[in-house]
């Protein structure tokens, strides 16, 4: 027993460690000390701002790196984001201004930088926190080896509104997913040490409830309570400081009316007193000015002092912050402020090693882009990440399958890495004709209808939305599959063929309109680089699809926000529509496979689970088909009785496992008091006695396997 308690006191002890952070290096503080007795207000000031490069011109920016007055620079798509112009730009800072202090350069690296992976929603439908780690570690060498030294990533910002175009950045409606890809994200980034030539920092945003956005508007209001933000929106964050974020980006949106950017409890009280974050804050683009349109500031000058003084340390784009040198002459913002802030960025500068070392191999840089192993890893991301929401046999193609026609959009289509696009090149990406071309039997032949819809047996439709019709400020009223790839499949279907169609796309789409006519289903999203390699691959059989949604796909728009861990209400079965029902189109944690899953004898380890211990769960899985394959299991909870309401049902464990043929395995799980624990209505942390529902299965709505344990 003695064994048994140390180690859970040594757990405690560690993540009590963790949750500080880490421990202050001496050295580095002390030459942040020096550098700070030596600045002036102004290069203070200039290390808490971050212009955009491509909208200075070269005087600008060269003028301003020599008066010390760039701390960092946000670079978005910009031709000056090079190896060569990097070292040019930050061989100035460091010769010709007056403290040399090196330059910290930013890209919004979201799902890959030159190699490009799928989008983050269909990443987190692969359920392969290991694999996401991987991405990170190619989008770090690559996006390092070109000079920029921190990802505006990842976004772990929880969504349940598909309306809203920015859905597909995330890691879907989980809370437990979000905080764990984010985390494999940071990690996968950071590598073992930040001043390694292959390592990026990660600027995780936005903090905080930006999913929420009203209507699922971009950038509007929000209504959120403080329990709500410490239960769902911002343990993600939690989880990527404590996997070593280097910074926090500020959201567009308010907090029930206090502005993400000016809000003095998310950005000191938990970010900083209870989480121990010694990094930097970063405002989002114009976020700090905009204060002004939030109708909280009245001024530029008042605007800068609410936002630094709350806890955003550094301004994108804005100017604002130049108006601190008066506030700091009148009073109004104290030294220690300023000094706390510039300290912040300047221990991030040291910990990314751009004072030791500054300058990045331009030849290596160049070198290490779109790499061979690069490709591959994203092949297999796509693949896995490829979700099958129906399939009554016509997949994978058989190999004496002779004509299929290719129609749709996405058939020939460069459009395929989604809104956020890295510094990639279309031009590296496979299309679907292309990776269908190379992977078909010789025997099979693969037809382009054009003008004459040629239908075949067989119809491969790829349909979806572009990746123009996602993203930043790209809402949607209405979330529907698009009339005219509907009649696509119509016509097809009216010709005799067998129609498969390739959703591809960045959000959950409303596919009602197809599901009775499509003989298969498979949901691609925006899948990167390796698109049609990925896409053949499933298709021919060579990955067995395993992915599963981690957003619910509804029935309608209307039914919108639908998720699968809302919480109780007081007459759960009055909650249907006149005209609908209240259920999802498919479910969260859905997805198919070619072959079949069975899941038996579970078993709990005890009854109960006590403060001092933990529950085993258990669970045999067997592989009943005729395929090797990868099954994702998942377990969730229901606390039946709580002191406020609780969701329904709360994902707390996931295991993706490889069965082969026929092969049965015991899949375990562990769970510990704290993942019982909850913020009550009073913002206290708390795990309470009682009795909680347990399931394990293959999606959030299969309750096969059912039982109750008791924490005492
Ligand atoms: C944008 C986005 C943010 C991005 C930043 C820099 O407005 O909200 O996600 O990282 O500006 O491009």
């Amino acid at each position: 027993m003695k064994f048994r308690n140390g180690l859970i006191l040594l757990s405690a002890v560690l993540s009590c460690l963790s949750c500080r952070a880490r421990e202050p290096d001496v050295t580095v503080e002390k030459r942040i000390d020096d550098l700070l007795a030596q600045m002036t207000v102004q290069e203070k000031i200039g290390q808490l701002r971050q212009p955009v490069l491509r909208e200075k011109t070269r005087a600008e920016i060269e003028e301003s790196i020599k008066a010390g007055q760039v701390g960092s620079f946000c670079v978005v798509k910009d031709p000056l984001c090079d190896p060569t112009q990097r070292n040019r730009l930050q061989k100035m800072a460091i010769e010709e201004s007056r403290l040399g202090i090196p330059i910290l350069f930013g890209y919004d690296v979201i799902h890959g930088f030159k190699t490009i992976f799928p989008v983050s929603l269909g990443l987190s439908a692969s359920w392969d926190l290991e694999m996401a780690e991987q991405a990170a570690r190619v989008a770090a060498k690559e996006a390092r080896g070109y000079g920029m030294d921190m990802a505006f990533s990842p976004m772990v910002d929880v969504s349940r509104d598909p309306r809203w175009g920015r859905i597909s950045e995330c890691y879907g409606e989980d809370v437990l997913l979000n905080a764990a890809f984010g985390a494999a994200t940071v990690r996968g980034y950071a590598g073992d040490d930040l001043a390694d030539p292959d390592t990026l920092g990660a600027c995780v945003k936005h903090y905080v409830g930006y999913g929420l956005s009203m209507g699922g508007r971009d950038k509007q209001f929000t209504e959120v309570s403080r329990q709500t933000l410490l239960n769902t929106y911002l343990p993600p964050f939690e989880a990527c400081v404590k996997a070593g974020a280097v910074s926090l980006m500020t959201a567009f949106n308010d907090q029930s009316g206090v502005p993400s950017t000016a809000n003095p409890y998310t950005l000191t009280e938990v970010l900083r007193k209870q989480w121990g974050f010694d990094g930097f804050v970063l405002s989002d683009w114009d976020a700090v000015v905009e204060l002004i349109n939030h109708g909280v500031a009245g001024t530029e000058s008042e605007a800068a002092e609410l936002a630094l003084e709350a806890g955003t340390d550094v301004e994108m784009k804005s100017t604002t912050y130049v108006h601190l040198a008066d506030s700091i002459a009148a009073g109004r913002v104290s030294t220690e402020v300023l000094d706390e802030a510039v300290r912040r960025v300047l221990r991030m500068k040291f910990r990314l090693g751009l004072f030791d070392h500054p300058y990045v191999n331009e030849a290596r840089g160049r070198a290490v882009q779109l790499l061979p192993e690069h490709r591959a890893l994203a092949r297999k991301a796509a693949a896995e990440s490829m979700v099958l929401l129906k399939n009554n046999g016509v997949l994978p193609f058989p190999e004496h399958t002779k004509r299929v026609a290719l129609q749709g959009p996405f058939a020939h289509s460069r459009d395929l890495y989604g809104w956020w696009t890295g510094h990639a090149d279309t031009s590296d990406a496979v299309t679907v004709y292309d990776g269908l071309m190379q992977a078909k039997p010789d025997s099979m032949q693969l037809e382009c209808g054009s003008q004459t819809r040629f239908y075949s047996p067989v119809t491969l439709i790829c349909a979806g939305e572009s990746g123009q019709c996602f993203g930043e400020s790209h809402n949607l009223t209405d979330i529907t599959l698009a009339q005219s790839q509907v009649e696509l499949v119509k016509e097809a279907k009216a010709a005799g063929s067998k129609v498969v169609v390739v959703v591809f796309g960045g959000r959950p789409q409303v596919l009602s309109p197809i599901m009775e006519l499509a003989d298969a289903v498979l949901l691609a999203w925006h899948p990167g680089t390796e698109t049609g390699h990925a896409l053949a691959d499933v298709l021919f059989g060579r990955v067995n699809p395993c992915a599963k949604l981690t957003v619910s796909f509804p029935k309608s728009t209307g039914q919108i926000p639908l998720f699968y861990c809302d919480r109780r209400s007081g007459r759960p079965r009055e909650d249907r529509y006149l005209d609908l029902d209240s259920n999802p189109l498919f479910p969260f944690g859905f997805g198919l496979s070619y072959t079949e899953y069975t899941y038996d004898n579970l078993r709990l380890s005890s009854p109960t689970l006590t403060a001092e211990g933990s529950l085993t769960v258990s669970v045999d899985v067997t592989n009943t088909g005729t395929r090797d394959g990868k099954e994702i299991v998942q377990l969730y909870i229901h606390d039946k009785v709580a002191r406020i309401t609780r969701p329904q049902k709360q994902l707390k464990g996931f295991q993706k496992v490889m069965l082969k043929k026929g092969e049965k395995r015991t899949v375990s799980f562990t769970l510990n008091p704290d993942d019982l624990a909850f913020y009550d209505a009073d913002c206290q942390r708390v795990v309470e006695p009682g009795v909680f529902d347990l399931w394990v299965g293959a999606s959030s709505q299969d309750e096969t396997l059912a039982t109750t344990f008791r924490y005492e």
